[in-house]
């Protein structure tokens, strides 16, 4: 990568930050790491940028990687389609976007098989967890870690204090079966969508509600055209940080272990703040101006009890030892 001069204006330098574009030398080996997220602090954000200085620090002149952000090189429909292309070679999809290529991802999915963060770790941590980073070899693809975000909260156009409160209400999900039947469970009706797409279709009634981390509802500030968010924790948002076994093959053995060496290390790193990222994104929504609905226990128990059920749908699929390892983490 050419260092940088300094003759860089404030504009261009915030740029650089919040994209960590590279400008890669003739020679090096280039991979384009695309996502869809935004803001500076966000947990994906975070780990992109500081995996792309790292590569093109600690390996300048043999391998570069640049960053694009927010679906402005490919969006959620696209990008694992553009990965087998060779269209680009690093991505971090959210684990409910696989349904096309494995229904074991569909674990993470189950509503209220994680406690909280930490048991979601324990169980990614696990044999179990690092299987499933494999669970796509066939296909070509290779899971080089898991990039945690949060728990999920249900928000909507008016307060989801109960399960029944979302009776009738439209539902954007990720493209997700388990997801899918879960919003069903409630009496909801799910509306499968892109992530780029949530926003707009918030704010014009396309759909009523949605569900995602306080670190995607603050940056998408999609907090600003719901009426509240309800504390429900009832699901994982976590990443598949991914390539291709094409790209790995491509590259010769000591880059590819290099590379491999300070994938790990950015993960193990970025892993450790993201609860904190998370709370301070949860205080930057009421800050604002967001409204946000807490349960205590007798209120939380309602909303297990509606999509609980959503697991036996998914047994066969998905496999019962390996729900047992997740519920049990
Ligand atoms: C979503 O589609 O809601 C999330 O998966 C987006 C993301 O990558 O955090």
């Amino acid at each position: 990568m050419k260092k940088l001069t300094l003759g860089l204006s404030a504009l261009a330098l915030s740029v650089s930050a919040a994209t960590a574009q590279a400008n890669c030398d003739a020679g090096e080996i280039v991979a384009k790491l695309s996502h869809v997220t935004g803001g500076t602090t966000h947990p994906k954000v975070v780990a992109a940028n500081k995996l792309a200085e790292r590569v093109n620090a600690e390996m300048n002149g043999t391998m570069c990687i640049e960053v694009y952000p927010n679906s402005t090189l490919f969006g959620d429909s696209k990008e694992l389609e553009a990965l087998l292309l060779g269209d680009v070679q690093i991505l971090a999809p959210s684990l409910s976007k696989f349904g096309s290529y494995t229904s074991k991802f569909g674990v993470f999915d189950l509503p209220f098989i994680f406690k909280d963060m930490d048991a979601a770790m324990r169980f990614t941590n696990s044999d179990a967890g690092q299987d499933l980073l494999l669970a796509m070899e066939d296909v070509g693809f290779v899971g080089l870690g898991y990039w945690m975000s949060g728990m999920k909260y249900f928000s909507a156009n008016k307060p989801l204090l109960k399960p029944s409160d979302a009776e009738g209400l439209k539902f954007r999900v990720q493209n997700s079966d388990v997801a899918k039947a879960m919003i069903a469970a409630m009496g909801g009706s799910p509306q499968p969508m892109a992530f780029k797409e949530v926003y707009g279709a918030l704010q014009t009634g396309v759909v009523d509600g949605q569900e995602n981390t306080w670190s995607n509802i603050y940056t998408k500030k999609f907090f600003e055209v719901q009426d509240s968010t309800t504390e429900t924790s009832h699901q994982l948002l976590a990443y598949l940080f991914m390539t291709s076994q094409e790209f790995l093959d491509s590259m010769p053995k000591d880059a590819r272990e290099q590379f491999i060496a300070i994938a790990k290390d950015v993960t193990n790193e970025a892993n450790l703040s993201v609860k904190d990222k998370e709370a301070n994104y949860r205080q930057s929504i009421l800050d604002a101006g967001g409204k946000i609905n807490t349960l205590d226990d007798a209120g939380r128990k309602a909303w297990v009890d509606a999509m609980k059920p959503v697991w036996k749908q998914f047994e066969d699929k998905i496999g019962a030892d390996l729900i047992e390892a997740a519920a049990n983490s």
